[in-house]
């Protein structure tokens, strides 16, 4: 069931690997139905496995046969800003028929993806993701015992197809983002995966989703948590809540040692629905205990010393009205609708020329983020991995766990902090992508 492994294909001479972006034909629900126009990476849904090594080099070329621009954001790496392929703030945008050339090394072992970053609430809605695992130095679980788990929410049309027409919709913008009604793992609906009885498992759950947030309870099958966002915990252990909440583009490493069948299911729905399952076969065995990956290399936050920015995010349906200035402008009521812009952070929608902050290379920093909108959002930092310090009214996040992105309820506020140690201009925004798009999507620069 998993993609193929994209270094087993051949490598170019000159050591690159190619990726084409480009449209495709793939029937999301079976035979039977239509198939759906949708823009892949490769033919592939979800795109090519890349596999590598932690401190490996990789070299992958994009090739663009889409008609519009396009570029490749590795999420969760902390690599060079140059290579963090942000269209129109790390790099120009690949335009069709081109070609851009990826090459930078893996600081971190653990579970990532990278996905189109060019109007992604489009290009990822329509395909242009994959799975990007990064083993360590000596994997703790063999290939037979490492199953990732590509999850995303389609938006179909009654006829099966996927829903083109309802993309870029200002309802779903100025909402949740764009919700789909057809859950996929690596592609496929409720895939069937078979495991042996009493040996110990490692699922990697990517949520590539647009804007839905996934509510599972890995306790129901007897589940621990080895990781968020790539980052491996120090004590591995029951999840601290359950269910639990998975948003979009952030991962859960799970380990789990099967005694019966289960199933994978989905729970915020009025009944839970189960969209991965598992088949558990053979005797007992007496596999020998796992040993559990150990943490990445990570600077640790000064927290007396950090630096502290205060985030207020406004505005989308139900929101208190601000006054909002996108490019330069203050927007009017109707300048909002036609340019989309119903969010903003400090009242200041989308990417303005000047960064929302900056920063020293080596220094710390604290953003205190405070949700003053009707919705939850998921919010991303390119370029660091981050401990969440605080959060109000819950309890959620014990030991301070490291992330790239992190959810934030409706009147929340929720406090990171990061050694910005790494030089360049990147993003912060929410991966809720209609939220981004429209413009809760800002830049900070660290020199
Ligand atoms: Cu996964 Cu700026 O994104
Ligand atoms: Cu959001």
């Amino acid at each position: 069931m998993t993609a193929p492994a994209l270094f087993n294909v051949a490598m170019a001479e000159d050591g690159f690997v190619n990726i084409t972006a480009g449209p495709s034909k793939h029937k999301l629900i079976n035979e039977d139905v239509e198939a759906s126009n949708l823009w892949l990476y490769d033919n592939s849904t979800p795109g090519p496995e890349i596999r590598a090594t932690v401190g490996d080099r990789i070299k992958i070329r994009l090739i663009n046969n889409l008609q519009e621009p396009t570029s490749i954001h590795w999420h969760g790496l902390r690599i060079r800003n140059d290579m963090d392929g942000v269209s129109g703030l790390t790099q120009d945008p690949v335009m069709p028929g081109e070609q851009f050339e990826y090459d930078f090394t893996v600081p971190d072992a653990g579970t990532f993806w990278y996905h189109a970053h060019n109007k992604s609430w489009n290009q990822v809605a329509r395909g242009l993701y994959g799975p990007l695992i990064i083993d360590e130095q000596q994997p703790p679980f063999d290939k037979d015992h490492d199953i990732t788990l590509v999850i995303d929410d389609w938006r179909v049309k009654n006829d099966g197809s996927f829903d083109e027409e309802s993309l870029g919709s200002l309802m779903d913008w100025s909402h949740g983002g764009r919700l789909g009604n057809w859950l996929t793992v690596n592609g496929s609906s409720r895939p069937s995966f078979t495991l042996k009885r009493g040996e110990a498992y490692r699922l990697r759950l990517i949520n590539t989703a647009n804007a839905r947030i996934l509510d599972i309870d890995p306790s129901r099958f007897g589940a621990l948590v080895l990781a968020y966002d790539g980052q491996p915990l120090t004590d591995v252990a029951p999840p601290l809540y359950a269910p639990m909440l998975l948003g979009p583009a952030q991962r859960l490493d799970l380990v789990v040692t099967p005694e019966d069948d289960f199933e994978l299911e989905e729970l915020s729905g009025s009944s839970p629905f189960a969209f991965a399952r598992f088949k558990v076969t053979g005797e007992k065995s007496n596999a020998t205990p796992v040993q559990y990956p150990r943490p990445n290399d990570l600077p640790e936050p000064d927290l007396e010393q950090a630096k502290v920015f205060e985030i207020d995010m406004t505005g989308g349906a139900m929101g208190r009205s601000v006054e909002t200035t996108y490019k330069g402008q203050v927007l009017s009521r109707k300048d909002i609708r036609t340019t989309g812009q119903v969010w903003a952070f400090n009242g200041v929608a989308n990417l303005a020329s000047d960064p929302f902050f900056s920063l020293e290379v080596g220094e710390s920093v604290i953003l205190s983020v405070m949700n003053n909108t009707a919705f939850a959002h998921a919010m991303h930092v390119h370029g660091h991995h981050f401990r969440i310090i605080e959060r109000s009214g819950a309890s959620v996040d014990d030991g301070m766990p490291w992330r790239d992105t992190f959810l934030i309820g409706p009147n929340q506020r929720v406090k990171i902090a990061f050694v910005a140690d790494n030089p360049g201009k990147w993003l912060f925004h929410c991966h809720m992508l209609e939220h981004a798009a429209a413009g809760m999507n800002t830049w900070f620069q660290v020199k």
